[in-house]
């Protein structure tokens, strides 16, 4: 891996005030995650595509969102449509994954495949040829400020071998319990992009802790 890149994730912001919270990582953050949550998926419930599209109009960070949602098939190209950078959808959740990416990658955004901790990812290696993007959760979904769960690193080793040796060609994702501690074994395992919320919007200056979580993931 090169460059780290760091996604802040608003779902730690204050939903009232998103023109704001994106502004305030604007020029720092690489790209802005966005968590999309149903209440059938996980067991909380967001915001969906009006205000994606509204937060599109309102920051040119490249938007990534994460669904956490049933039946993604359904959704997932109107937030590519939209103009979402990334579109990331749950291998648990998704019903044609092959076809659920050339739909997305059609409408004009890189194609993710979301996996939850408990998730082997040996099964789906085949169909991560379709993906641009492997979001390993270190965290259960749902909700933010939880602990980072280190066995999933191993999946993010597993990836980042195969990324290495041209197998595949995706960018390594991580999302759930980031912090200055864990984002260097994060790093050392071989993500390409750190998902990062509480551990910026619970900072007094969200665009200094972008930048604190990018030196530590180059140490
Ligand atoms: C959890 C979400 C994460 C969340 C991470 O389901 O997918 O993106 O915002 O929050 P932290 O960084 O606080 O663990
Ligand atoms: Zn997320």
């Amino acid at each position: 891996s090169n460059k780290p890149l760091i996604a802040p994730s608003i779902l730690s912001a204050d939903f009232a005030r998103l023109a704001d919270e994106a502004a305030a990582v604007h020029g720092r953050a690489d790209w802005l995650h966005v968590d999309v949550m149903d209440a059938h998926f996980v067991p909380n419930l967001t915001l969906g595509l009006p205000v994606v599209q509204s937060l599109l109009a309102t920051t040119d960070i490249p938007v990534d969102c994460h669904l956490m949602i049933e039946n993604p098939d359904r959704w997932a190209v109107g937030y590519a449509e939209a103009g979402s950078c990334n579109v990331t959808v749950h291998v648990e959740a998704a019903h044609d994954p092959v076809m659920l990416a050339k739909n997305v990658r059609a409408a004009g955004a890189k194609a993710g495949l979301a996996i939850k901790p408990g998730t082997p990812l040996e099964p789906y290696l085949d169909v991560l040829k379709h993906y641009d993007t492997l979001l390993v959760m270190s965290v259960e979904p749902g909700f933010g400020g939880q602990k980072f769960i280190a066995e999933v690193l191993d999946k993010v080793r597993t990836a980042r071998r195969l990324v290495d040796t041209g197998h595949l060609n995706l960018v390594v994702e991580i999302d759930g319990g980031i912090n200055g501690d864990t984002i260097e074994q994060a790093a050392e395992a071989g993500v390409d992009c750190f998902v990062a919320g509480s551990a910026i919007y619970a900072a007094d200056d969200p665009a200094r802790a972008v930048e604190g979580l990018r030196r530590r993931a180059r140490a």
